[in-house]
């Protein structure tokens, strides 16, 4: 039996702080938000999400290994997700639709610009041609920014960029490349997962770039950590992240925008 209205969905997900974000959020704005999370199995996404929300649930948020099954069980999407290709967050309408949105891309644009003062026209390298970097593409290129992408296999890189070529222009940067001007270096792959680092050449580090790890963990993420090593301007991990793209689905859901910033902060206060 499903009991929360709200709920977190994926495999594994014992360890998702989504439920204790979105329980702040509650106690922050004084919404009624009861948050659970679901472990889901492969191949049980559909009928499980459907009898959630059968069963009296409104809204849930989707994390790996399923946004792209919820990208196709969707009844509609909103551009951000049409963008990206993959949904992270369901809602349920009162017409009975379930609307699929994708707040990963903005979370991160609000993160970036808390953190971070760039310039209109900002050169921003993207690191990665996963399903972390195309969630991010769209977003940024709304900004106005200047993109390149970077992966270890080259042609998966080639290959978003011709994707997203009807919505922008990207340029590939090769490995091995030393470009020097980018204001801003994403680290997009999930190489900090096993502890590793993205290839990149360390020339193009420079008392002047901003680096952001999409990956966090307790302590500085192997990419935060070599980045810097080299003197960089400024660095921050996915934390913010997590926690904007968590608010701006309490923001579909409820249509009041929690503060970030105070949420960020306790759970890096639990992660010490
Ligand atoms: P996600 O959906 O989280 O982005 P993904 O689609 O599996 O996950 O993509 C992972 C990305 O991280 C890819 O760009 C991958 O590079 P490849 O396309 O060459 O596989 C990148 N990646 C993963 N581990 C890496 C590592 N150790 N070093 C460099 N890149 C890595």
């Amino acid at each position: 039996m499903i009991k929360d209205e709200f709920i977190v969905i994926g495999n594994p997900i014992a360890h998702s702080k989504s439920p204790t974000i979105h329980q702040l959020f509650g106690e922050q704005t004084a919404i009624p938000h009861r948050y659970g999370r679901l472990q889901v199995e492969l191949g049980d996404f559909e009928n499980t999400v459907r009898e959630f929300f059968t069963q009296g649930g409104r809204g849930a948020n989707i994390t790996m290994p399923f946004k792209q099954e919820a990208f196709i069980f969707a009844d509609l999407l909103s551009e951000r997700a049409q963008c990206a290709g993959a949904v992270n967050t369901l809602k349920l309408l009162e017409n009975g639709n379930i609307l699929g949105d994708n707040t990963d891309g903005i979370g991160l644009v609000a993160d970036i610009h808390r953190r971070f003062n760039l310039q209109q026209g900002a050169k921003i390298l993207i690191l990665g041609a996963g399903g972390a970097a195309r969630g991010v593409i769209h977003p940024l290129l709304n900004c106005g920014y200047q993109l390149s992408l970077c992966n270890r296999t080259q042609s998966k890189a080639e290959m978003m960029i011709d994707d997203f070529a009807k919505v922008g222009s990207l340029s590939l940067h090769k490995d091995g490349d030393n470009r020097d001007d980018y204001d801003l270096i994403i680290n997009a792959t999930s190489s900090g997962v096993g502890g590793e680092l993205p290839p990149l050449n360390p020339r193009c580090l420079s008392p002047s770039t901003f680096c952001y790890d999409m990956f966090y963990k307790a302590g500085k993420t192997p990419f935060i950590e070599w980045v810097t090593s080299y003197g960089v301007r400024d660095s921050a991990d996915g934390l913010g992240m997590l926690v904007g793209q968590a608010a701006y689905a309490f923001y579909l859901w409820h249509g009041v925008m929690p503060e970030i910033e105070p949420v960020i902060s306790s759970l890096r206060k639990e992660m010490i």
